[in-house]
């Protein structure tokens, strides 16, 4: 978890700010919103203070002193003028003095304050000091006016954020295998026994190691969510493509997590047409099929963590995630309850217990995204050692 001091400043853009502020708690970052006094006449700190699930009565001034990142949405020319001369009148300017990490500004102005001489030489000053800038974009602005001026869109702040933050992880450059989905085992050409994995778990936690600048392949069966953006899907429908994909693969990445509900049995003799019907009984036999995991844990490469999942129920189902814990030689596994319908299969929230060899740890309920995010600040805690 980063802390992100995100700077806000007068404009009419300020409003957006309030979504730029919710995607950084979504990425469970630690977010110091500081709004200058021009920012209050349009926003409330109080709304801030809500989306960052802050105190109210806590002293920004605490949390000043150290931080990953400033980000700063919009930014007027004024505050612009200011960071390039050093002025600190307010919490944000003060802070963007005091602040020794990465900056990132979101300009938002009158298309001809941005042209003007004085804004172009702040500009560069800035820029020179290594302050990242993202937008200001093409558009119409507020008044109506046609020009660059616009503030990047929130999503665009938020990626660039993310990348910045990024380059302190230690899954930067790495290689991770994740497989997410539910595999369907043909029983015919057009039946099959499946389960009812969506894969949004697996999928958010590509999505998060692609953030973190990791390499990410995600072996996908049948997956009902979107694709993550900036990962290499590899789709593998049944047990069988995902035991051969992840057995080519395996060995060289450096972080495998096996989020993937792969069936444990699939139809022994799969028809190849289509059984047409009739009045009789129809008996599929069911085989076992590769437990991935435990191969990949028995053949695994010295450096590589492994991560398992159980689906499992209750306290009996927590005794049986530890001792697969175990059995399947992974580093670590990730259990949650399915006997609960609010989260898990096909929930858009999720509550675990990460289980590892250093003992457990329980992750309150939130979104997936939230989630993975903590499987992977375990997982960088495994990489690092
Ligand atoms: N797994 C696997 N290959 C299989 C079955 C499961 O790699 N053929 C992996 C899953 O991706 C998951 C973990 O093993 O990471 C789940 O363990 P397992 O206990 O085998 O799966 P469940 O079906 O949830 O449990 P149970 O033993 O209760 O059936």
């Amino acid at each position: 978890m980063a802390r992100v001091l995100l700077g806000v400043t007068g404009g009419i853009a300020a409003y957006k700010a309030c979504e730029l502020c919710r995607l950084l708690v979504r990425a469970r970052h630690d977010v110091v919103p500081l709004l200058t006094p021009g920012a209050e006449r349009f926003v409330t700190a109080q709304t801030f203070r809500a989306l960052a699930r802050r105190p109210a009565a806590e002293d920004v001034y605490l949390h000043l002193t150290r931080a990953d990142l400033l980000v700063v949405a919009p930014l007027t020319a004024n505050t612009l003028a200011k960071f390039a001369h050093g002025i600190a009148d307010n919490v944000l300017t003060e802070a963007a003095l005091a602040h020794r990490g990465p900056m990132l500004v979101a300009p938002a102005m009158n298309p001809r304050m941005w042209s003007h001489p004085a804004t172009r030489t702040n500009v560069e000053a800035l820029r020179a000091r290594g302050v990242e800038l993202v937008g200001p974009d093409e558009g119409e602005t507020a008044e109506g006016e046609l020009g660059v001026g616009r503030m990047a869109e929130p999503g665009e702040i938020f990626e660039r954020a993310q990348e910045l933050l990024g380059g302190k992880s230690v899954l930067k450059g790495k290689s991770v295998l994740v497989s997410a989905g539910g595999t369907r085992e043909p029983i015919d050409a057009v039946r099959f026994v499946g389960n009812r994995s969506s894969g949004r778990m697996g999928v958010a936690l590509a999505a998060e190691a692609a953030r973190r600048g990791a390499r990410v392949t995600l072996l996908g069966a049948n997956l009902a969510v979107a694709h993550p953006a900036g990962v290499e899907v590899v789709e593998t429908p049944s047990a069988a493509d995902l035991e051969r994909e992840a057995l080519a693969r395996g060995a060289d990445a450096d972080v495998v997590v096996m989020a993937a509900a792969v069936a444990d049995y699939r139809p022994a003799g799969a028809l190849t047409g289509k059984r047409p019907k009739d009045r009789a009984t129809w008996t599929v036999e069911l085989e076992p099929t590769t437990d991935v995991l435990a191969l990949l844990g028995a053949t695994r490469t010295e450096g590589t963590v492994l991560v398992g999942f159980a689906a499992d129920r209750g306290e009996t189902g927590l005794e049986r995630a530890r001792a697969k814990l175990r059995d399947k030689g992974a580093d670590l596994f990730v259990f949650n309850d399915v006997a609960r319908t609010d989260i898990g299969f096909d929930a858009a929230d999720n509550e675990i217990t990460l289980l590892g060899a250093d003992g457990e740890r329980t992750i309150a309920k939130a979104p997936k995204e939230e989630i993975a995010a903590a499987v992977l600040d375990e997982v960088e805690g495994l990489l690092g050692r």
